[in-house]
């Protein structure tokens, strides 16, 4: 019978072959054991001297790590017999009978001795085998698998909006050029402008694409392509929104919780402060915000100033959630953010800040829907109006009320995971220096 390391679970006292890599393995004259993966998961192969043909033994001495086989025994509940730390994750084990070599592999780069962060980067498409990456991968299969059930459980239809465009919403700054023929385009920065035109046509919807910054920035917060999920609703205004995004947040934590358990433990992720993730996530202003940094001795901030990541952190150590900050100084947030009624001076906007100091994991605002308004914006950031005549007509033509948000997918999965830097959380990461492989 042939399954995987996954499945094996239900054939216990039973043969079975699995098509498996030699990830690790330690032996002595009369046994050996064999830290096997499939792609589904990680398991212990014992083989015993005894209990084995010569060959099968003298394979399985030999075996070098990443070689390849169809491996075939009985499994069993784990024995207990073996150390803690070769013991199976999953309370299972193989007792070998046989292997067939597919393919002998010479000298893998990756021993299980440390390599500094370069070295593991350079080699990310073999990297990407060990147990730990291995583990950030799945939480991250299981945050976009909890994405799309959240959205589709609640009513929004999918929309993709174009990767190539005329047109940049975040601002022009940090835009990747290329060319269109013979016009000029732009990498998306955000598809949130043709969300927008879809909120109009379908009411709620949602995107999940990639997106390409041209930031030079090198910090543990910064990717050039990362995945972002788009939410836009008509008729939402930012409070409405707000608690699309903290339901939205709290369902994928929970679901990494319930699904990723091993996972979480291979990582040694800290649960009880994901277990605290739960709605409604607390809410401070701007301005509040300010008042806090400065009791807290941060003398540098001044009102009107952006947070840094040091002034993110403090903020969000004040509180076991996350936490939005709402309200921001009009001038340094985007042209399409809706005035305050309250302070016309600030913007109906929210920033969501991980807790751990992860950071900003979302933007959102409500958007303005009054032409003459959001003329005058285009006008006042410099902006080609031309090439937002079309973002223009949706407040032509029954413009309404909207709120929408943007989450950075590489950012959830480094907090959910307790994983340091972002680049460890995209499989082929693109960073300031790094395009390879
Ligand atoms: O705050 P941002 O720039 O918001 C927008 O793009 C809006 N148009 C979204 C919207 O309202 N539809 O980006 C949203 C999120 C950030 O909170 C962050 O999580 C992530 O995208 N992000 C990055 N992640 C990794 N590397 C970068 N360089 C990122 N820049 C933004
Ligand atoms: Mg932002």
């Amino acid at each position: 019978m042939k399954t995987t390391i996954k499945e094996a679970k239900n054939y216990i006292g039973q043969e079975v072959t699995i098509g498996a890599w030699l990830q690790n393995k330690r032996s002595s004259g009369k046994i050996a054991f064999l830290q096997l993966r499939d792609g589904t998961g990680f398991m212990q192969g014992v083989v015993v001297k005894s209990e084995v043909d010569e060959d099968t033994f003298a394979t399985a001495k030999n075996l070098n790590q990443e070689s390849s086989m169809y491996i075939t025994g009985t499994i069993t509940e784990d024995t207990g017999t073996i150390t803690e730390d070769n013991r199976s994750d999953l309370g299972y084990e193989m007792q070998v009978k046989s292997i067939e070599i597919i393919h002998e592999a010479h000298d893998y780069p990756i021993t299980p001795k440390n390599h500094g962060t370069e070295f593991l980067m350079d080699h990310r498409h073999l990297w990407l085998r060990s147990k730990k990456q291995h583990a950030v991968m799945k939480i991250r299969n299981e945050i976009i698998r909890a994405t799309y059930e959240f959205f589709h459980d609640n009513g929004y239809v999918k929309i993709d909006p174009p990767i190539l465009t005329a047109s940049a919403p975040e601002g022009t700054s940090e835009l990747f050029h290329t060319k269109y023929f013979d016009e000029d385009a732009f990498l998306s920065q955000s598809g949130q402008l043709y969300l927008e035109a879809a909120a109009m046509a379908y009411g709620k919807v949602f995107s999940f694409g990639p997106t390409f910054r041209a930031e030079k920035s090198k910090t543990r917060r910064h990717l050039i392509e990362f995945w972002m999920i788009e939410g836009e609703m008509a008729f939402y205004n930012h409070d409405d929104s707000l608690e699309a995004q903290e339901q939205y947040v709290a369902h994928v934590v929970q679901s990494v919780l319930k699904n990723c358990a091993l996972e979480l433990k291979i990582l040694d992720r800290d649960t009880s402060k994901l277990e605290k993730v739960k709605t409604p996530f607390p809410r401070i202003t701007y301005d509040d915000a300010i008042e806090y940094l400065k009791q807290e001795g941060f003398d540098d901030i001044e009102w009107g100033e952006d947070f840094g990541a040091p002034h993110e952190t403090a903020i969000a150590n004040h509180y076991d959630l996350p936490v939005f900050i709402t309200n921001y100084p009009t001038k340094i947030k985007p042209f399409y953010m809706q005035p305050n009624p309250d302070n016309e001076d600030t913007v109906l906007c929210a920033d969501l800040i991980a807790p751990e100091g992860y950071g900003e994991i979302i933007g959102g605002s409500e958007r303005i829907n009054d032409l003459e308004l959001l003329e005058s914006r285009i006008e006042e950031h410099g902006l080609d109006k031309e090439s937002y005549e079309y973002y223009l007509d949706l407040r032509r033509y029954g413009s309404v009320p909207h709120s929408g948000f943007g989450l950075g997918l590489e950012r959830t999965v480094a907090w959910i995971s307790g994983v340091e830097h972002v680049r460890e959380t995209a499989p082929f990461p693109r960073l300031l220096n790094r395009l390879y492989p």
